[in-house]
């Protein structure tokens, strides 16, 4: 705040020479206008039901398929290097059209939350892409019709059953119409005012979501995506969107995917009514892996370049940022 204060007075007065603020990097470290905490950033993690070894995901470099034994591993190592924030997609083992077990789920929240407890803040992804059969984040009635209330119904239910298996944060990610409303009130109405919502609540029908979508097996298996996430050319589109879920009673909101959108996570930074609630960005997985790519080719040097890309989004006004890499990062830093 002092540093951004006294270039502001002196660009107000004179010109000034640059270069005196870039001497060495002690300079240049104590001019920095942001900064990265170990402790801002959220390591997803894929928890796969049946899986007895972690396995490699192929298009994800360095990124595992965990079974439940895995995921702690991979916990206690983050909570080591400083990491504490996780956001689990759990990917059942069997999908199916519009009735859903959730066993598996709940005794893997309430596992992990026995033996981490208050250490860790344990974000659970709530969407339905992985577990039916269209691959579809919402359902259809029997005529292939949209059904809303239905897909509420379900998402409510789900986000109750994790809410009181132990989930700390529940993070909607399916971008059906009133979700952010209805999940609140079930929550509320259940003695869950405690558990948080992180809301995606500004996600683009972004073509960057391919690594992730063989991870999480959630490719549409029709269509696209199109007609309930954010069409890239609209920009007012994407910051009502952020607006309504806070209205909604979100208590954090996303840019996803972040890379190309840094213009929306300024502007919602900048939203007066937004100024109190915290800002996630998803650094997503096409965006990952296509500076892994870069690096086999050795056109890149994976940890700066990776490291630029935290700072692009801290500049631009994120406070939080979920990203395949937070864990390595941690342990590099
Ligand atoms: C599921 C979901 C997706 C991602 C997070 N949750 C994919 C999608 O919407 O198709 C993408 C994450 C990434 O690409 O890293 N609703």
């Amino acid at each position: 705040m002092a540093v951004n204060n006294i270039f502001f007075i002196f660009s107000a007065m004179r010109t000034y020479d640059n270069r005196r603020y870039r001497k060495n990097k002690i300079y240049r470290d104590l001019f920095a206008e942001v900064t990265i905490d170990p402790k801002q950033l959220i390591q997803p993690l894929f928890l796969y039901e049946g899986l007895q070894e972690n396995r490699e995901i192929p298009n994800l470099t360095g990124q595992f398929q965990y079974s439940l034994e895995g995921i702690k591993q991979k916990i206690s190592h983050g909570l080591k290097a400083k990491l504490s924030s996780f956001l689990l997609f759990i990917v059942p083992e069997k999908k199916a059209e519009d009735s859903f077990q959730y066993d598996f789920d709940c005794e893997s929240i309430r596992q992990i939350k026995e033996e981490f407890g208050e250490d860790i803040l344990l974000f659970n992804d709530l969407c339905l892409c992985s577990q039916t059969t269209n691959g579809h984040c919402c359902l259809y009635d029997s005529h292939g019709v949209y059904a809303h209330g239905k897909t509420l119904s379900t998402l409510n239910e789900k986000a109750l059953l994790y809410a009181q298996a132990g989930s700390d944060v529940i993070s909607p990610s399916d971008m059906n119409d009133h979700r952010i409303k209805e999940i609140r009130q079930t929550l509320d109405n259940n003695q869950r005012e405690d558990t948080l919502i992180m809301s995606y609540s500004t996600k683009f029908a972004s073509h960057f979501y391919g690594p992730f979508r063989d991870a999480a097996q959630s490719a549409p298996g029709f269509g696209d995506r199109k007609s309930y996430q954010i069409d890239y050319r609209n920009r007012h589109d994407a910051l009502s969107s952020s607006i309504r879920d806070y209205q909604q009673g979100a208590d954090i909101l996303m840019v996803k995917p972040a890379m190309n959108y840094l213009d929306i996570i300024q502007g919602l930074k900048n939203t007066p009514e937004l100024h109190q609630i915290p800002l996630a960005a998803y650094h997503v997985s096409g965006h990952y892996q296509s500076l892994k790519l870069m690096e086999k080719q050795n056109l890149v040097d994976f940890d700066k370049a990776y490291e630029e890309c935290l700072y692009s989004m801290k500049r631009a006004g994120a406070d939080l940022i979920i990203t395949y890499g937070a864990a390595d990062y941690c342990q590099r830093n």
